[in-house]
């Protein structure tokens, strides 16, 4: 075949493909006091002793980051809004606040960046949260109520919404492995509980958004692991491993899917009929690959370890916990899994741990070569988004992971371009121009 200069550009992106960047309110705005997580560092919970801080100073200067986003290339970013400021106390509206998330949405749009803007990224306000959070049946209501009121006043700014960031995780880490607020272990119960409360909250929030906005494309991001038996060879992981893979990259999936209960949702309520079908497109997180092992000498970790062989890829290890294998040919898996939504597919969010940068542009250009042949296949995929612009906080982590395109100092709040920002910017610019060139 002739490859020679006259071949016609090769486009496998479609022309409105989204390319963009993701954050989240706690990580990156700075002057968070009056939620969970802050309450939850103060109390020294998190693995590196840090705090959230002045985190990227997005309160007072988004627009600094929104002009480093744009210098990459992207047409997206997805942000998400701190109930804790909106609604700081039960009932009381801060018409402030929305009124920054109005500037910062329309510097957005300034830029020609489209915004996508998640309602509730594992941050809750302390007053919602001293109420029991998800835990209880009211949790529906109120959150329904926010995403109303939200949705009223910055709606005409946005039409592309994320209602929860991974409901798996917040409901696995804060009840089950108790490495997130509220710190709670092994309550498998009220996990399953807290998963069927967030399913009816995200379909109420669904209705309460398109009740509001006919041309809205609402959805939520959904963490996806590729999960591994430890041992292949030995039942008990081979079976640990199935349950995992069951219990967190599905329960909350498949009942919005299928309107089902699946176990143990089925054992603290009947089945989710109203929240069948309640997404515009389906949202993926997809990050790493983990071993699965039972280890009957670990109650800490609710006897199974989740482990990565050492000579797999890995970026920078967590304080306590290794990440996860860099695994970028899970992307095809997680995607094919939720083909059967029928539905437009995001990557929402997509990273790797990398102070050093030593294999994040490996990471980016294997998860594109999964993209271009899951488009090439005819699949749906309609934007991606890379965690995260600038390092940021990191949770129970602290600031000890560094996930950005460029490398920010909390202290000085000087950025610096890691080398992959110039190789995300080229591959952006080469899925528009065609590949050939
Ligand atoms: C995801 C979270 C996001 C960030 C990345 C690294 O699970 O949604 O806030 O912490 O991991």
């Amino acid at each position: 075949m002739d490859n020679g200069p006259c071949e016609a550009p090769e486009h496998i992106f479609p022309a409105n493909f989204i390319w963009g960047v993701a954050t989240s309110a706690h990580q990156v705005e700075g002057g968070n006091f009056n939620n969970q997580w802050s309450a939850w560092e103060k109390q020294g919970r998190i693995k590196s002793g840090d705090r959230a801080g002045a985190a990227c100073d997005w309160w007072r200067n988004a627009e600094q980051d929104f002009d480093l986003a744009k210098s990459l290339g992207v047409n997206g970013l997805r942000l998400s809004l701190e109930w804790s400021r909106i609604e700081p106390e039960e009932g009381c509206w801060n018409e402030a606040a929305l009124a920054r998330y109005r500037q910062m949405l329309q510097a957005l749009h300034e830029r020609g960046i489209r915004p996508f803007v998640t309602l509730h990224h594992f941050t809750n306000p302390i007053w919602f949260e001293n109420k029991g959070g998800f835990e209880t049946a009211e949790s529906v209501k109120l959150f329904a109520r926010y995403t109303s009121r939200t949705v009223a006043a910055l709606g005409d700014l946005c039409t592309d919404w994320v209602t929860f960031n991974e409901p798996n995780v917040y409901a696995a880490l804060g009840y089950f492995l108790g490495e997130f607020p509220p710190g709670k272990k092994g309550r498998f119960v009220q996990a399953a509980m807290v998963t069927r409360n967030l399913c009816l909250a995200h379909a109420a929030a669904y209705r309460a958004i398109h009740s509001l906005q006919t041309n809205a494309n609402a959805g939520w991001a959904q963490h996806y692991v590729v999960f591994k038996p430890r041992r292949p060879q030995a039942a008990a992981d081979r079976w640990l491993c199935g349950f995992i893979d069951r219990r967190f990259n599905e329960n909350f999936a498949e009942s919005i899917e299928t309107g089902a209960a699946p176990f143990p949702l089925n054992k603290v309520g009947s089945e989710l009929a109203e929240v069948q079908g309640t997404c515009d497109y389906v949202g993926i997180n997809y990050y790493s690959r983990l071993r699965a092992g039972v280890d009957l000498r670990s109650p800490k970790t609710m006897f199974f370890q989740l482990t990565v062989p050492p000579h797999k890829p890995q970026g920078d290890r967590g304080v306590e916990l290794p990440y996860g294998e860099a695994y970028p040919e899970g992307l095809r898996r997680a995607v094919e899994r939720f083909q059967s939504f029928n539905k437009p597919i995001y990557i929402l969010e997509n990273g790797v741990p990398d102070r050093e940068d030593r294999i994040r542009p490996w990471v980016l250009e294997s998860s594109l070569e999964q993209m271009k042949g899951l488009l090439g296949e005819g699949a749906d995929l309609r934007g991606y988004f890379h965690w995260s612009l600038t390092d940021n906080f990191e949770w129970n982590e602290g600031w000890h992971l560094r996930f950005g395109l460029f490398d920010l100092d909390p202290v000085t709040q000087q950025r610096r371009p890691r080398p992959s920002a110039r190789i995300f910017s080229e591959i952006i610019r080469k899925s528009r121009n065609g590949w050939s060139e």
